[in-house]
């Protein structure tokens, strides 16, 4: 669980701790994920580094919280806290076909199986709907040597939290894929450094950028394999 934590701007963040077991790679995909939809449009919360003392664990009453303090020393990820939300029910909230299939279009690409109706990962609050937590996409970078295996693979849509709202697929590819280049550049930009580098296989934390934008341009670029065909 992320902890709810004000930083020394005053704002409220949920922090996703880097020293939880699913480790930096989860917090990676959390930003290049989040950084990508932000720029296609999609109502994806501010993202931050969050710098955490670990000091800060010795007036922590829990015990569990502060362990997962003491391990999360240095960067950790803050997303804005969205205040006064509800987690998204499919049979209560209404959602247009258009950011449906933008949505699903978006979890499609990346890979996200952590947007079932059983766990959305999607917040209603005012101003509509926010997406939450894509740090169980881009499954690939857990396994680089067989990631060329993922590049075609098809998204499986069958749970998806927004199929009762007719997603417009279609619609969809048309209006994103033309953004999604440049989109993707732009995201992969802002993973931190540091949870970049040592990553074994690679000489340097550009290089582990480069391949995360190789693989996600090449699943843009060849045949719609990956996109299911739900549509309205
Ligand atoms: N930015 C946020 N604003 C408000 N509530 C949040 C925010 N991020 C997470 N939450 C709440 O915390 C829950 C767990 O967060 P989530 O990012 O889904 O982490 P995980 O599922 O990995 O534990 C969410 O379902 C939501 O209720
Ligand atoms: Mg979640």
């Amino acid at each position: 669980m992320p902890g709810l934590v004000e930083a020394d701007d005053h704002r409220l963040y949920a922090l996703k701790w880097v020293g939880a077991a699913q480790g930096r790679k989860a917090l990676v995909a959390e930003v290049l994920a989040g950084e990508l939809g932000r720029r296609l449009g999609l109502p994806v919360p501010e993202l931050v580094t969050v710098d955490l003392d670990p000091v800060l664990a010795r007036s922590e009453p829990d015990q569990q919280v502060q362990d997962q303090m003491r391990a999360s020393g240095g960067t950790n990820l803050g997303m804005a806290f969205v205040s006064g939300a509800f987690n998204f029910d499919p049979l209560c909230f209404e959602v247009e076909p258009e950011l449906a299939g933008q949505v699903l279009w978006f979890d499609a690409l990346i890979g996200n199986v952590d947007r079932s109706w059983r766990n959305p990962n999607l917040l209603v609050a005012t101003g509509g709907l926010r997406l939450i937590d894509h740090g169980a996409s881009l499954i690939f970078h857990h396994h680089w040597a067989g990631a060329a295996g993922w590049i075609r693979r098809p998204y499986d849509a069958g749970d998806h939290a927004l199929l009762r709202a007719r997603p417009d697929v279609a619609a969809a590819d048309k209006l994103l894929a033309p953004l999604a280049e440049e989109a993707l550049a732009g995201a992969v930009a802002q993973i931190p450094e540091v949870w970049l580098a040592d990553e074994p296989g690679f000489d340097s934390p550009d290089a582990v950028r480069a391949a995360y934008l190789d693989q996600l341009t090449a699943r843009l670029a060849g045949p719609r394999d990956w996109l299911p065909e739900v549509s309205g």
